[in-house]
């Protein structure tokens, strides 16, 4: 296979929902359709529990979990399909945008007795900032729920796109009789089954007589109406409006009974982007380009407290990854070398001699990388659309034990390198600050802190509305505010100036006091 022919058949992409739509139950259907697995149950989910908010040993147990799940690759019709996992959990919404800029595309499941839910619409937000083509499966149409037409209108205006159904369902809940296929036409008749993969019953024509046996002569009527009515509202599909991230393709299924999953996997296989150019500053990185380059999107701690070995999750931008070639740290500005970086194949990882854009390498790791460093065969690149947003909830951080301070420091320092959390130092009294997006992450970073660098930390209260990066073109100006501001101001891990607003009043004055500094909101402007 060519070099070429190697990245138009790659798919990567993420399944993102709302917790409990069916995000983890899709997954697990599209690897055994795949192939990759045979019985359901046998990936487990990376997700925490709603019940468990502040139950960190559960976090733990789903980090070890989670390490094997984060990439899925599978081949399946001579595709290589990358599935990229993403925590479930609100608190953890920054570890989902972070993998968001290693997808070429998204498929978003929603509950359709529930509707659009809130977290489905942050992360249709996230995919809108990026352009990122995105396909709507509605999900449990074995349960009571709205009318189709009622649903569509409801994701076209919840998420603010143009939709277009591309499978149709024949009732719902106990009247669930199946899906008629829009984009091949053809009909599979819903059969509950939850454990392994059967095929559906192809139907040609709708207009046959068949149907009425088939579904019975009501169901048949109203199918053929509401086709009819739904060819009419939704213009007719075109794939490059869904490249241009314009329209959102559905799919209505029920993944728990394997239904509706072989039409979106189809679809999606056909329609889907192949690996896309990745900005970097300066330029554009394509996937096709001779050099090899990639960005590092996660990294991931062992569950092993006594070997802080970590792996970093590298996205291939460009060019052919090899095993053991000398490659250059941008950021470190060094040169190294992999003997061992991983790809991940549903719940095994296995060492690879090479990899291709759009593959996920894991690259085992005692500290070189941190995240959105990059690597490349020499040229100075810097990938974009990793910022770190203003963090919502902030704490002083404070060290319990002088005997450990050198651990504690190496600690907060290793876990920021993660992107757990972000660290602020306070120049005015140089006090650090913890800043995260949920609170859950004030635990996990105290739980690994004290077991994995026998540190010992203690929170004290600070009670800040936002962290602003700012800037300005004038340096006086900027330098006058810093004067002013002194107690409020602090430097974040790459020594950049950090405006730490106590209350949107604050923010306020201070925009209004100093019209030429802009107030960034991330960390990338
Ligand atoms: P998530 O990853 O998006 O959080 O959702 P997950 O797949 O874990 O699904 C959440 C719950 O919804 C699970 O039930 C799952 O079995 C159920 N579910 C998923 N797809 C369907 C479907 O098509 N129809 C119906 N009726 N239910 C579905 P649970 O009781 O929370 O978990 P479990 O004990 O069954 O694993």
């Amino acid at each position: 296979m060519t070099f070429l022919e190697e990245i138009k058949r790659r798919r990567t992409f993420a399944i993102i929902s709302h917790p409990d739509a069916g995000k983890t139950t899709l997954t697990e259907k599209l690897l055994l359709f795949g192939g990759a697995i045979h019985v359901a149950g046998a990936v487990k989910s990376n997700k925490i529990k709603k019940t468990a908010t502040s139950d960190f040993m559960e976090i733990e147990k789903q980090r070890g979990i989670s390490v094997a799940t984060s990439v899925m690759g599978f081949e399946y019709d001579g595709y290589k399909v990358n599935i990229l996992d993403t925590p479930g959990h609100q608190d953890f919404a920054e570890d989902t945008f972070r993998t968001l800029t290693a997808v070429d595309s998204v498929i978003i499941v929603i509950d359709a007795a529930k509707g659009v839910e809130t977290q489905t619409r942050k992360l249709m937000e996230v995919c809108r900032m990026r352009s990122t083509p995105v396909i709507v499966f509605v999900n449990k149409m074995d349960r009571p729920c709205n009318d189709p037409f009622d649903t569509l209108d409801e994701i076209e205006k919840e998420l603010r796109i143009k939709v277009r159904p591309l499978s149709w369902p024949i009732g719902n809940g106990e009247q669930f009789k199946g899906v008629y296929n829009l984009y091949e036409n053809n009909l599979y008749i819903f059969k509950a089954n939850k454990q392994t993969i059967e095929e559906g019953v192809a139907f040609g024509d709708i207009s046959d007589q068949k149907l009425d046996t088939l579904i019975g002569d009501s169901a048949a009527a109203t199918l053929r109406e509401e086709l009819e009515l739904a060819n009419g509202v939704y213009p007719e599909f075109d794939v490059d409006s869904y490249l241009r991230a314009e329209v959102a393709p559905v799919f209505f299924g029920s993944a728990l009974n394997n239904f509706g999953v072989r039409e979106l996997l189809h679809c999606f296989l056909r329609i889907a982007p192949s690996p896309q150019p990745s900005q970097a500053e300066g330029r554009m990185v394509r996937p096709e380009e001779e050099k090899f380059s990639g960005f590092v999107f996660k990294i991931h701690a062992n569950m092993d407290p006594n070997h802080r070995n970590r792996i970093a999750f590298v996205k291939v931008c460009s060019g052919h990854f090899e095993r053991n070639k000398a490659y250059h740290h941008v950021q470190l500005n060094k040169e190294l070398k992999f003997s061992s970086p991983t790809a991940f194949m549903a719940d095994k990882k296995s060492i690879i001699d090479e990899a291709f854009p759009g593959d996920i390498i894991g690259i085992p790791d005692s500290g070189n990388f941190k995240i959105s460093d990059s690597l490349s065969e020499g040229e100075h690149l810097v990938f974009k659309g990793l910022p770190s947003f203003s963090p919502e909830l902030f704490r002083y951080i404070e060290n319990d034990d002088p005997m450990k301070s050198k651990q504690l420091a190496k600690g907060i320092d290793q876990l920021m390198d993660e992107g757990v959390a972000q660290l602020f130092v306070n120049q005015f009294n140089n006090r650090k600050i913890i800043g995260t997006v949920g609170a859950l992450q004030f635990e996990v970073i105290q739980y690994r802190l004290l077991h994995e660098y026998q540190a010992s930390c203690r929170y004290e209260p600070i009670s800040l509305y936002k962290a602003c990066w700012i800037e300005s073109d004038d340096e006086a100006e900027l330098e006058e505010f810093k004067k002013r501001k002194v107690q409020y101001m602090a430097k974040d891990k790459q020594g950049r100036d950090v405006f730490l607003a106590e209350s949107n009043y604050m923010l306020q004055m201070a925009q209004e006091g100093f019209k030429h500094i802009r107030f960034h909101f991330t960390s990338e402007f």
